[in-house]
C-alpha cells in the first residue's frame, strides 16, 4: 500500500516536522517485490528507514519513503561454542539485544539501548562501549532496488570501518537490507574493557560478571548522558570522532595538555569530538529549538520544533568553530536527507 504526502514526524528520532510525497511500509521480502512492481516505485527518488535513528531532514522528501518492517528472529545454526540468529531488518534493536540476553546469546550486550532497528546496524557499523558490530557480524541479506534479486554480503564484503560500510558508501540507496545473521556465544568473553562499564559494575555492586550485568550497566551510563529520543528528538552522535595524525596530535597536545585522544592500531590518534564541541563553548548551547546536549556535546537535540536546516546550521557553526580553534575537521555521522 503506498500512501500518499505522509507527515515523516513519528518516522525520525530528531522528531523533525517533513513530509514525503509517498510513504509504504513493507513487513516480508514479497510485500517489497510487490511494491517494487508498482508504477510509483519506479517513477520515485526512494528513501529507506527504519528507525529513523540516524538521519536529520532538512527539508521535504520529494518521493518514496520505504520504512522496512520485516520482522523475525530465529536460531539458524550452533554448535558448542557459538550460535547464528538471524534477525529481520525491521526488529527493534534494543528489544533484539534484550531478547539475545534473555537467551544467554552473547556478543551484544555492550550494544544495548542504541536506538534504531536491525537493518540499520551494519550500515553505519554501530558501536559502543568497546564493540562495533563487524565483531559478531555473519552475514547480511539484501534485495537489489532495481531488480529486487537477493545478495549475500559477508563480513568482508560489507568493508566495514568506523561507522562506515559499503551502504553509506558505493552501495548507498542501491540494496534493501531484510535481514543480519549475528554470530552470538555460548560462552561469552565479557569485554568491559572500556573504562565507564567497570566503574558502573562497581558502583551497582555487581559480584558475578554476566552479559546481563554487562547490559545493564551499559543502559544505566547512556541513559545518564544521552538524552532519550522519546523525549527529547535527536539521532545520537551528530559528528565522528575525528582521527588525525600523530604528529597533528603531538602539536595539538602541546597546545591543549588535556585533549582526550585514543592512539590507533594505525598510528594515528583518533579525538574525542565531545571533548572538542565542549572546548569550543557549546555544552549547552541552545538556540530556539535547536541545541547541542547539555550533558554530552557530541548530540545535538531538538527541544521541540526546530526545523532540520536549523539543526544543520548548528552543527555548521560548531564544526567551523572547532576547525578554528584546533584546527581539526569534524565529520558529520548522521545522514543527512
Ligand atoms: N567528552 C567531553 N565532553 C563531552 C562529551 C565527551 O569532554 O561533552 C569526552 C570525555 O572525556 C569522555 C570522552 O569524551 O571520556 C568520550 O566520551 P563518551 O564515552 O561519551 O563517548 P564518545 O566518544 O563521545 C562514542 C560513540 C557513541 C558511543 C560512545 C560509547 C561516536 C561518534 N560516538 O561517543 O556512539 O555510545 O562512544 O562507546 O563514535 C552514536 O554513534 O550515536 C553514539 C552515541
Amino acid at each position: 500500500m503506498i500512501y500518499g504526502n505522509q507527515s515523516l514526524l513519528l518516522y525520525n528520532t530528531f522528531h523533525i516536522a517533513a513530509d514525503c510525497s509517498y510513504f509504504s511500509e513493507i513487513r516480508s521480502e514479497d510485500e517489497f517485490i510487490a511494491l517494487q512492481k508498482e508504477p510509483l516505485y519506479q517513477s520515485n527518488e526512494k528513501l529507506i528507514v527504519g528507525g529513523g535513528s540516524n538521519l536529520l531532514f532538512t527539508k521535504d522528501f520529494n518521493g518514496l519513503v520505504i520504512r522496512n518492517s520485516i520482522s523475525g528472529r530465529e536460531v539458524v545454526k550452533e554448535d558448542e561454542q557459538y550460535v547464528w540468529v538471524k534477525a529481520g531488518a525491521g526488529e527493534v534493536w534494543h528489544d533484539f539485544v534484550l531478547w539475545c540476553i534473555a537467551h544467554n546469546y552473547g556478543g551484544l550486550e555492550n550494544l544495548s539501548l542504541i536506538p534504531g532497528r536491525v537493518g540499520a546496524s551494519p550500515m553505519q557499523n554501530i558501536g559502543a562501549y568497546g564493540v562495533e558490530i563487524k565483531d559478531v557480524f555473519e552475514e547480511l541479506e539484501a534485495l537489489d532496488m532495481k531488480s529486487g534479486e537477493k545478495t549475500v554480503f559477508t563480513k568482508e564484503a560489507c568493508e566495514f570501518g568506523y561507522r562506515e560500510s559499503v551502504f553509506k558508501g558505493k552501495f548507498k540507496n542501491k540494496y534493501l537490507i531484510t535481514s543480519v545473521t549475528f554470530k552470538l556465544s555460548k560462552h561469552p568473553v565479557f569485554n568491559t574493557t572500556y573504562g565507564a562499564i567497570e566503574k558502573e559494575l562497581e558502583v551497582m555492586g555487581v559480584k558475578e560478571l554476566s552479559i546481563k550485568a554487562i547490559s545493564d550497566a551499559v543502559i544505566r551510563i547512556r541513559s545518564s548522558k544521552l538524552p532519550d529520543p522519546a523525549e527529547i528528538g535527536n539521532a545520537g552522535s551528530f559528528f565522528k570522532n575525528p582521527e588525525i595524525p600523530a604528529v597533528q596530535y603531538e602539536k595539538l597536545k602541546e597546545e591543549f595538555p588535556a585533549v582526550v585522544a585514543y592512539p590507533l592500531a594505525n598510528g594515528n590518534v583518533k579525538l574525542a569530538a565531545g571533548w572538542l564541541i565542549e572546548q569550543a563553548g557549546w555544552k549547552g548551547y541552545r538556540k530556539g529549538d535547536a541545541g547541542v546536549h547539555k550533558k554530552q556535546a557530541l548530540v545535538l537535540v531538538n527541544y521541540d520544533k526546530a526545523k532540520g536546516n536549523e539543526i544543520y546550521a548548528l552543527s555548521t557553526e560548531v564544526l567551523e568553530s572547532v576547525k578554528a580553534k584546533f584546527g581539526v575537521y569534524l565529520e558529520r555521522e548522521v545522514n543527512i536527507c
